[in-house]
């Protein structure tokens, strides 16, 4: 959720916390924040503002902060509303301490009462503000070792920064639960919830894991464990360029990241190619059941896994939602695999899932588009897409490359199972390798499919209907054209339709109908023909060529031909195209929608 930066070193540093916070602000954009060791008064500074990052640096404009030690913070409330007083940072009592945090303190009403008793007083409503006043309450003169008490008394999750007047040469970080980032330069260190925040100066990064507390100065980065002791931590390299978080010429984000997909999925082949574990298909050989486990986006895209594997690898397959898997009795063996597939990596319910699922026995594989995420490092295998960063909310170039991930799974499984031909297994990846090819063309109907969003965008609701492996695919729509339109829309098998929603049909109601010329062409031509029937507004999304069902529709977007189990791959890119250009015309703030986060890290 919140989206934290700090840096040490030579610079100035409020323009490197405001760009770092640019970066950030997908994770959270009710208010931001910046605190500063002031050079000039020998205080901290702390300037705050309600509502995006642009609004902070029109506030910071005239300020004169001279100084290179701070923090900063994009907000996503939790505790207390989006205000001024309830944004980060927060400073202890004397304003000696300032802290930014992103995860939820847990047991912060009972330690705001043990503070309360001692005379702190509070000014916010955040759980947060009693971490600063907490540094306060039990500094001993070494902030290292305030810092593991302070960590022992908070329980939640949480990611941390902190800056003091006592020792203004350091910056302290402590994790649990949210992720930390640590960037190293050359006389200079960052602190950051994710790379992309500060890929403009570094390429090496340490990530802290759990119960981890980090003392940065500008030379120097110690990281310990809770008992104090130095633990020695990896340099990670990674290769993105700064290029991938910024717009590029587009107008959105989201609109740069639909256009990244022929390369992403073609980059995802390449990559998985070139990192097969055997471990992971020794593993899948002899499963009795894959779990697989994901919140919104990423679980559609494990809706399509399932009929992959399943098909190619015959190991039967559940999909649940992580916040549902986790709380329910799931059975269990020690033939039993976990796969959470995650974008970010960092998503609580799925991460927590996982962790519940590997105690009890399981084997745990992450498929992440984030190097070095919590969820990659807490599994016993990891498979990635290989999307570079994605900024826009609504999850695009991932999905895609997720499908692509989990369908060159099943095939690996498959092949090594005896359950698919190596002839089949060659054919199957010649016409996946032909896949980027044919994105690319449907992208260039994007004007055309514009003009849709011109007619359509002012209907309130939608349907979406598809079946088979294009029926998770509708829900995708569905789900798109929701969290960044607003406009109420529905995802459903297409046989399903006639149980139910069929009563929503009207001449009002657009009806996005998914119907490639796949084996269920003639099926789903049936439940268009109810829809029309029922007077709807019927959009297909069709193979090429196939104008019997042109007939049948008010409008119909073309994709290429290709096998019956590629379709999902095809037919999710007019379902972003749609809702983006549905949005954008509405004048909606497509990369950063209300009330979302890119990275959801509380239950
Ligand atoms: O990072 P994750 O893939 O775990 O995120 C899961 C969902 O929060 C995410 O897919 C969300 O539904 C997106 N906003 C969808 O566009």
């Amino acid at each position: 959720m919140c989206g934290i930066i700090g840096y040490i070193g030579d610079r100035s540093v409020v323009p490197v916390l405001l760009y770092g916070l640019q970066r950030l602000e997908y994770r959270g954009y009710d208010s931001a924040g910046i605190s500063v060791l002031d050079k000039d008064s020998g205080r901290i500074v702390v300037e705050k503002k309600v509502g995006k990052i642009k609004d902070l640096q029109e506030h910071l404009w005239d300020k004169k902060i001279k100084g290179c030690v701070g923090l900063g913070h994009s907000r996503w409330a939790t505790h207390g509303e989006p205000t001024e007083v309830n944004a980060h940072p927060h400073t202890s009592h004397s304003g000696e301490f300032a802290v930014v945090h992103n995860g939820i303190i847990e047991n912060f009403a009972k330690l705001k009462e043990e503070l309360q008793a001692k005379g702190y007083q509070f000014k916010s409503d955040t759980d947060t503000e009693v971490i600063a006043h907490l540094f306060e309450d039990l500094y001993n003169g070494d902030i290292l070792s305030t810092a593991l008490e302070v960590a022992k008394r908070l329980e939640g999750a949480y990611a941390v920064g902190v800056i003091s007047l006592k020792e203004p040469d350091k910056i302290i970080a402590i994790k649990k639960g949210s992720p930390i980032v640590i960037g190293l330069g050359k006389g200079e260190n960052f602190l950051a919830s994710d790379i992309p925040a500060v890929l403009e100066y570094t390429r090496d990064f340490i990530i802290l894991d759990d119960g981890e507390v980090a003392v940065i100065t500008k030379d120097s980065v110690d990281v310990y464990n809770l008992n104090g002791e130095k633990v020695e931590k990896k340099v990670l390299k990674v290769d993105w360029d700064t290029a991938s978080a910024e717009k590029g010429g587009y107008k959105h984000f989201m609109q740069k990241e639909i256009h990244e997909q022929p390369k992403t999925i073609a980059d995802t082949i390449a990559g998985f190619l070139s990192s097969i574990d055997e471990g992971l298909f020794e593993t899948l050989k002899d499963t009795s059941r894959l779990y697989i486990i994901a919140c919104g986006t990423s679980y559609h895209a494990g809706l399509v896994g399932k009929f992959w594997i399943e098909k190619f690898a015959r190991i039967p397959v559940e999909v649940d939602y992580a916040s549902e898997y986790r709380y329910r009795d799931r059975v269990i063996d020690d033939k039993t695999v976990v796969l959470g597939i995650s974008q970010s990596g960092e998503t609580a319910d799925t991460r927590f899932a996982l962790l519940d699922a590997k105690k009890e026995g399981a084997k745990t594989v992450a498929l992440v588009n984030v190097v070095g995420s919590s969820l990659a490092r807490e599994s016993d295998y990891v498979l990635y897409t290989y999307c570079g960063p994605e900024i826009g909310v609504a999850a695009t170039k991932t999905f895609t490359a997720q499908l692509t991930a989990l369908l060159l799974l099943s095939l690996e499984a498959g092949l090594r199972k005896g359950s698919i031909s190596p002839q089949f297994y060659q054919e199957a990846h010649k016409r996946l390798s032909d896949i980027p090819a044919k994105v690319e063309k449907i992208l260039e109907s994007e004007d055309f499919i514009k003009d849709l969003a011109y007619k359509y965008m002012n209907a309130s609701d939608f349907l979406f209907l598809g079946r088979n492996l294009n029926y998770p695919i509708a829900l995708e729509g569905a789900l798109k054209l929701k969290e960044i339109s607003y406009i109420h829309a529905e995802g459903y098998p297409a046989g399903e339709m006639k149980h139910g929603p069929i009563a929503l049909i009207d001449e009002k109601l657009p009806v996005v109908c998914i119907a490639p010329r796949d084996r269920f062409y003639e099926k789903m031509v049936s439940n268009i023909q109810e829809v029309k029937a029922r007077k709807g507004r019927i959009i297909t999304v069709a193979t090429d060529g196939d104008s019997d069902i042109k007939s049948l529709s008010e409008d119909t977007v073309y994709i290429p031909e290709t096998e019956d189990y590629l379709y999902p791959i095809l037919t999710a890119i007019p379902m972003q195209i749609l809702s983006y250009h549905i949005a954008s015309l509405l004048g909606k703030d497509v990369d950063q929608p209300r009330n979302l986060a890119k990275t959801v890290t509380v239950e």
